[in-house]
């Protein structure tokens, strides 16, 4: 099967949708790889190294002419859909819902679109999540931006020329690109403040580093699958009035607030502008929905009061290297999903492959049936506090129940402790006792793993491990001397259970890690 990676023609546009490196997989996966001569040069990928990689170099037209499946950036252009073979598999960012006339071209020549920018936004799909492999890299490049054009340090330096303050970075909008301009912007030494009006990115931001601020109007913008609702008009006007108060404050602003579908919402007004010191820093990621700032123009640097307005609609393909690596790899994982070259197949029943898929078998099959949300529900919103400076610590308790449930647990454990001693017959005692501290453990141990938040299941895992390792020294002295058969039983799962566990999680840290660590080569 050949697979075609055309040079990408967009102006500006540096990134191509496979390096040398995705290609060595793409041949793995039983493709025939042809790369169209110049096409990795603006992410500085050379010809000869896709040719060592496996694929074959070709002209433009031969490319487009000879691909069955096509592995692009941006949705093609108006020309280029002429070049698509009838009947080939075409795979891009598409933007569907601004492209209609581009994709009912495409469904008329039968060419099957799968759309990079519908990737469902479930755990399974996250490895090709390309929206987020690339607002990942515009948060870091907003970052980087900004202190670019920014006259100070970030981190507060005290010399024997003098003090100097820290950068005050304001992050509005904590998802995939605000929390990594939060994580780039802690990491240069500012001082990091975000607002985000879903009440789960407070701990994702405290995480980072963050101070998370609020409003004191009690609404939680969680929409469905981990995405923002709309806000009341009370709720934005509170959102504005604490920006317009930051503004007096803050050096550097980052804005990446969008909800999909949706034109960007406008939180940050001239009066916030004007209220900003000279030289500050706006750097408005959503400046290709229209803007989060009223000032904005998409796609350029303005100035107004002595504070510049960062519009750049093109941040990924600013950093195109590492931008197509992830993007290359993205696309991997999903043609590994369809099957390779050898299984391949667009599978209907695949969420994934549906939730992509925009047009096939000459049809226009976008937008996809709505997916039910597979992900765990949020805490809710606890009453948010007035406009804070210092963060409030993240609500943990889940309620009195467990702490009720506890206490009569423990009381059980000393009524049987006591109450059957010299009563009843010591091998009925001391299944009762057994059976009391094995319903202790159990209450303890759902207590220690629900009440941490999803996202943190990882490090938990460490804490597990050592949980593992009570549980194992607690089964192996009870399998010592006479014993019932069920506590026998008990302690010989609990024993097995907790040496998988414990097998399971340093395997699971082992692959963690190998994702770290850099090549030797
Ligand atoms: P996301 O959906 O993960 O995050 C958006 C966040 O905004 C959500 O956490 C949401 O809760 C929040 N939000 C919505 N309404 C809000 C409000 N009124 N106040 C505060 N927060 C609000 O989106 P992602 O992937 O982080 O992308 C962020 C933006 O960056 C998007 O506009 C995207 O188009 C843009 N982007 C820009 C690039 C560039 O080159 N300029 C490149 C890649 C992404």
């Amino acid at each position: 099967m050949r697979l075609g990676v055309p040079r990408e023609r967009e102006p500006g546009e540096r990134r191509v949708a496979a390096t040398p490196d995705t290609v060595k997989k793409l041949v793995k996966l039983g493709f025939e790889v042809s790369v169209e001569q110049g096409a990795g040069l603006g992410a500085r990928y050379a010809d000869a190294d896709y040719a060592a990689a496996g694929a074959t170099l070709v002209d433009g037209a031969t490319v487009w002419a000879t691909a069955e499946v096509l592995l692009k950036v941006r949705p093609p252009m108006a020309d280029e859909v002429d070049r698509v073979q009838a009947g080939a598999t075409l795979i891009s960012f598409m933007y569907p819902g601004d492209n209609p006339e581009l994709i009912a071209r495409l469904a008329a020549r039968e060419v099957t679109v799968l759309g990079m920018d519908q990737v469902p936004r479930i755990s399974r799909a996250q490895k090709l999540d390309a929206l987020s492999s690339m607002a990942n890299i515009a948060g870091y490049k907003a970052v980087v931006l900004a202190a670019n054009h920014f006259g100070g340090f970030f981190t507060g330096q005290i010399t024997a020329a003098g003090k100097v303050p820290p950068a005050k970075v304001l992050v509005i909008g904590a998802g995939v690109a605000g929390l990594a301009a939060i994580g780039a912007a802690k990491g240069m030494g500012a001082i990091v403040r975000a607002f985000d009006t879903r009440e789960a990115a407070r701990e994702q931001v405290q995480s980072m580093g963050g101070e998370f601020l609020s409003v004191d109007v009690v609404e939680d913008g969680d929409g469905a699958g981990g995405y923002a609702k709309v806000m009341s008009p009370a709720y934005i006007k509170a959102e504005m009035d604490l920006f317009a108060e930051q503004a007096k404050d803050v050096d550097i602003v980052i804005t990446t607030a969008l909800i999909p579908g949706r034109p960007a919402p406008k939180l940050w007004e001239i009066r916030a502008v004007e209220a900003m010191k000279p030289g500050s820093i706006v750097v408005d990621l959503a400046a290709e929905r229209g803007g989060n700032c009223e000032l904005t123009v998409p796609g350029e640097l303005v100035e107004h009061n002595g504070v510049k307005i960062i519009g750049y609609t093109d941040l990924p393909s600013r950093l195109a290297t590492t931008a197509s690596t992830l993007y290359g790899n993205n696309l991997v994982h999903l043609l590994k999903d369809m099957g390779g070259a050898a299984e391949w197949r667009v599978d209907l029943d695949d969420v994934v492959v549906r939730g992509c898929l925009v047009t096939h078998q000459g049809e226009v099959t976008w937008p996809p049936p709505k997916l039910v949300d597979p992900s765990p529900p949020r805490p809710k919103a606890a009453a948010v506090p007035a406009v804070t400076k210092a963060p409030a610590p993240p609500a943990r308790s889940k309620g009195p129940l467990g702490a009720i449930v506890g206490a009569a647990l423990a009381l059980a454990w000393l009524g049987a402790r006591f109450g059957l001693e010299g009563r009843a017959d010591p091998g009925t005692a001391l299944f009762v006792e057994q059976l009391t501290v094995f319903s202790l453990a159990v209450f303890v141990g759902w207590q220690v793993v629900w009440s941490v938040t999803a996202a943190l299941h990882t490090p938990l895992m460490s804490v597990t491990n050592a949980i593992s390792g009570i549980i194992i020294v607690g089964g192996m002295l009870q399998l010592r001397g006479s014993m019932s058969g069920v506590a026998l039983a008990i302690a010989t799962v609990a024993v097995l259970l907790a040496t998988i566990n414990i097998a399971g999680g340093f395997l699971v840290t082992q692959r963690m890690l190998k994702m770290f660590r850099r090549d030797a080569g």
